[in-house]
C-alpha cells in the first residue's frame, strides 16, 4: 500500500503515521514543516513542505512521482488555526489580511495544491482514498455562533475544494473516495489553547488515529465528496 500523509508531524498525523507504519509492505511518504521529523523507519521518507512559504508543488509531485508508482491513501493532516499573526478573530475589528491569507494558504489552498500535485499516484489507484483533515467550523449550515472568521472561511473554503475534487475524480473511474474529515475534539498543540480539559468529549490524538483508521478502512466509493465525522456520519456543509 502507498500512502502520502501531510503534516506528519502534527498531534493527528504523527499518531496516524505511527498506525500506518503498522500496516504490512507500506510504503510512505511524510511531510513536514517546522517540527523536524520525529521517527525513521525503512519504508518512510520525509519531505519538507511548507504551505505557508511559496513552496513549488511541481517539488513534491516529482519527489512523489518518483517515489512512489501509484498512491492508494493520501492523507492531509496539516491546519493553522493560531501563530505569530494571532489567534482566531472573535469579530470583524480583528480582521488582518496577512493572517486570513495565513489561515487560506495552510487550511485551503495549500493541501488543495499539494493533493493537485499528486493526482497521477492517485489516478493510477484502485480505490484510492483521500482525506483532508478539515474541521466541523468549516460548516456554514453548522454554524450557529460566529467567530473564528479566519480557520472557519478557510476550512469552507477547503470543503469546496475536497467536493470539487470529489466530482472532477469521477472521472478518473477508479471508485476514488475524496472526503473532508472533522477528527473531532483532539487534544494536541492546534487545540490545547482552546478546549477545557475536562470537555466530555475531548480525546487523545491517539483514540482520533485508532478512529480515522476504521474510517478510512471501512469508507466506500459512494461516500466521495462528503464531509464526515470519524464515526462516518455527515456533516452538512
Ligand atoms: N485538534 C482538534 O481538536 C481539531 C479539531 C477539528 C479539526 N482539526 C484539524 O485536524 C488537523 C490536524 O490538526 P492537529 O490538531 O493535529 O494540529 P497540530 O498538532 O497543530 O498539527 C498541525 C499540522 O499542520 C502542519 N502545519 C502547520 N503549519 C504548516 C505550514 N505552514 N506548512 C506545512 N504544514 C504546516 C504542522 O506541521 P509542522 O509542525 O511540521 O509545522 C502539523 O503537522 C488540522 O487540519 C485541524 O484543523 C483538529
Amino acid at each position: 500500500m502507498n500512502i502520502v500523509l501531510m503534516g506528519a508531524t502534527g498531534g493527528i498525523g504523527s499518531a496516524l503515521l505511527q498506525q500506518l507504519l503498522q500496516i504490512d509492505g507500506c510504503k510512505i511518504i511524510a511531510t513536514f514543516a517546522r517540527r523536524q521529523p520525529p521517527i525513521e523507519a525503512p519504508n518512510l521518507s520525509w519531505f519538507h513542505f511548507d504551505l505557508a512559504q511559496p513552496d513549488d508543488p511541481q517539488i513534491l509531485k516529482e519527489y512523489v512521482d518518483g517515489r512512489l508508482d501509484s498512491i492508494d491513501l493520501w492523507v492531509c493532516a496539516t491546519g493553522y488555526l493560531d501563530g505569530p499573526l494571532g489567534g482566531p478573530e472573535k469579530s470583524l475589528r480583528a480582521l488582518q489580511s496577512s493572517k486570513l491569507a495565513m489561515d487560506f494558504a495552510v487550511n485551503a489552498s495549500g493541501p488543495m495544491l499539494c493533493f493537485a500535485a499528486c493526482e497521477r499516484g492517485l489516478r493510477k489507484a484502485d480505490r484510492p482514498v483521500a482525506v483532508f483533515l478539515s474541521a466541523q467550523v468549516g460548516s456554514i449550515e453548522d454554524n450557529r455562533s460566529g467567530g473564528w472568521y479566519g480557520y472557519r472561511m478557510s476550512k469552507a473554503a477547503l470543503n469546496m475544494g475536497v467536493k470539487c475534487a470529489a466530482i472532477e475524480a469521477l472521472r478518473w473511474r477508479n471508485d476514488a473516495c475524496i472526503v473532508a474529515v472533522h477528527p473531532g475534539t483532539t487534544l494536541t498543540n492546534l487545540s490545547e489553547k482552546y478546549v477545557a480539559k475536562r470537555t466530555s468529549n475531548l480525546q487523545t490524538a491517539e483514540v482520533c488515529a485508532d478512529q480515522l483508521v476504521a474510517l478510512i478502512e471501512s469508507i466506500q466509493p459512494a461516500t466521495t465528496g462528503a464531509l464526515l465525522r470519524l464515526n462516518g456520519e455527515t456533516i452538512p456543509w
